[in-house]
């Protein structure tokens, strides 16, 4: 983090909130899922549609290296990983760094506003996938 320039304490403090119990709702994540026109589709369906599509999209491979920027609780870097892929995942949420962690999942906590220059030619895709709402 930088203390120049910090990430607005709203949103770290807002995300310190959903992380005491959507996931004991059973919120695997964040963002609302893929549901391509299907209003039936459930959510835990449109949940891991969105989880093969985007790294679909980044073409995310075997051996691949990928950032998630804004990693929420790390479905996008779960499904990176069952490819094979190396995914770390950065959030500006302590609680969901530790989650992320305990889960066996590369979650640093950083802004990415501030990643320095050893962050550079590091990755392969990135993901940003519903934070970019934050990035302001
Ligand atoms: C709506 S959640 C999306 C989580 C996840 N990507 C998903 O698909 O559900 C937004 C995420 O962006 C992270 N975030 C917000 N601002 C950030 C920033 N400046 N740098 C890194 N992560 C940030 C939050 O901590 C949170 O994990």
């Amino acid at each position: 983090m930088n203390p120049a320039n910090p990430t607005a304490p709203t949103i770290v403090a807002c995300y310190s909130v959903y992380d005491d119990f959507f996931p004991a709702l059973g919120f695997t994540d964040l963002t609302d899922g893929m549901y391509e026109g299907d209003a039936g589709r459930p959510y835990e369906a449109a949940q891991a549609r969105q989880a093969e599509v985007l790294p679909d999209r980044a073409g995310v491979a075997a051996g691949a290296r990928l950032l998630d920027i804004g990693c929420g609780y790390g479905r996008i870097l779960r499904a990176a990983g069952a490819r094979g892929a190396a995914a770390c995942g950065i959030t500006v949420s302590p609680e969901q760094v530790r989650r992320g962690v305990r889960a066996g999942l590369n979650v640093r906590l950083a802004d990415y506003r501030h990643l320095g220059p050893e962050w550079d030619g590091r990755f392969d895709a990135v993901i940003a996938n519903g934070s970019l709402e934050h990035f302001v």
